[in-house]
């Protein structure tokens, strides 16, 4: 459905809105080209929404898991009003297995079963459950504003930075993480440009990162992610700044395929990174990056572009999504509870505590 006709403004902000007791998403498959919501009533719709990147960005994808156990909830109720549970456990198995890289899924999965363990089987759990989904929406705006702010106040001098793919308001519940810095950090004169990747094979730098910021008037320039190196090696950009998909107990960091090698090339420049992600970011189960899973997608996404066949016939192709970039490589985590320099495990853990 056009954005336009259900009267919701279209705007970053609004990539997940529960409306007229259903979750809408804004589909950012079609984005910039087409402003369309699509309209959710079941959980299995939605975890297929996530499976096929109509929401994407770790925090983006937690929220509307929440709102998606809202969904089961009440289908299950509505089937079962004294005996839901055991219906709606299954309908969170199958969320919980829409993509396995970001952990604010399986946060926010495990915040929604700490509200059901509350409930006995003939509470209605639909209000109770949709009050802790927009918990977690709202949590998450705020969290991006505070670190937002502890983010630009790392920067020291007024300069460009580089981003790769999109932690933005479309990835998040609204503001955005690394783009929540770049918006606080552009509206205190601290960051004149913004240099997006445009991010192989999805393209969330170009057709998402740099629509955001076109529409905040924050100025941004495309390039290609191999053209990173090069740029670093002028001496104008002043940080790398990019957000998370799931970051390890030490400080290792997960996020978008490239972001690796955005930071090895930082590290010779001496150009410094920023991690910015939500504390619901943060697995404190996982000793290290080696253990985080990485999601492997179908070769088809990197062998074909714009829906047109681009790898000869036959050839094969390596497409996995996310890589982890070694917490000696990052000199800055920015969380809503505070930042931590040069992270390690004892400072994590310090964090975390
Ligand atoms: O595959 P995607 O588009 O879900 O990957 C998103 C990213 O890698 C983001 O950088 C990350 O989720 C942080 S979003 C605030």
């Amino acid at each position: 459905m056009e954005a336009s006709s259900l009267n919701i403004p279209i705007n970053a902000d609004n990539a997940i809105v529960w409306h007229d007791e259903r979750l809408l998403l804004l589909d950012q498959r079609v984005l910039p080209e087409k402003a369309e919501f699509i309209g959710f009533d079941t959980p299995q719709l939605a975890a297929e929404a996530i499976r096929q990147m109509v929401v994407r960005g770790a925090p983006a994808i937690g929220i509307t898991a929440a709102y998606g156990v809202v969904l089961a909830a009440r289908l299950r109720a509505a089937a079962s009003p004294t005996a839901w549970k055991v219906g709606l456990k299954e309908d969170m198995e199958l969320l919980a297995q829409s993509r396995p890289t970001a952990v604010n899924l399986f946060w926010a999965l495990a915040r929604m079963q700490g509200v059901i363990d509350t409930l006995n089987e003939t509470d209605d759990p639909v209000s109770r459950l949709l009050e802790e989904a927009k918990a977690i929406h709202q949590e998450d705006i705020a969290a991006n504003r505070k670190m937002g702010e502890l983010g630009a106040g790392l920067i020291e001098e007024a300069t460009q930075v580089i981003t790769h793919c999109n932690a933005g308001a479309l990835a998040t519940g609204g503001y955005g993480t690394a783009l929540g810095v770049v918006r606080s950090g552009h509206a205190a004169g601290k960051i004149s440009q913004v240099c997006a990747d445009e991010t192989r094979p999805w393209m969330q730098g170009s057709r998402l990162t740099a629509w955001e910021l076109q529409q905040d008037n924050i100025p941004v320039t495309l390039l290609v992610e191999g053209a990173a190196a090069s740029l670093l090696a002028q001496g104008d950009v002043g940080w790398v700044i990019v957000g998370s998909d799931r970051i390890a107990a030490n400080g290792d960091v997960a996020n978008k395929i490239g972001t690796y090698t955005l930071a090895v090339a930082a590290k010779y420049h001496g150009v410094k990174v920023m991690v910015v992600a939500p504390t619901s970011t943060i697995d404190m189960s996982l000793s290290s990056g080696r253990d985080i899973p990485i999601e492997s997608r179908d070769p088809a996404e990197v062998l074909s572009f714009g829906g047109k066949q681009i790898g000869a016939e036959g050839v094969g192709a390596w497409n996995p999504v996310f890589d982890v970039t070694p917490a000696a490589l990052v000199d800055a985590i920015v969380t809503e509870k505070g930042v931590v320099r040069s992270p390690d495990s004892k400072k994590m853990a310090e964090l975390m505590a």
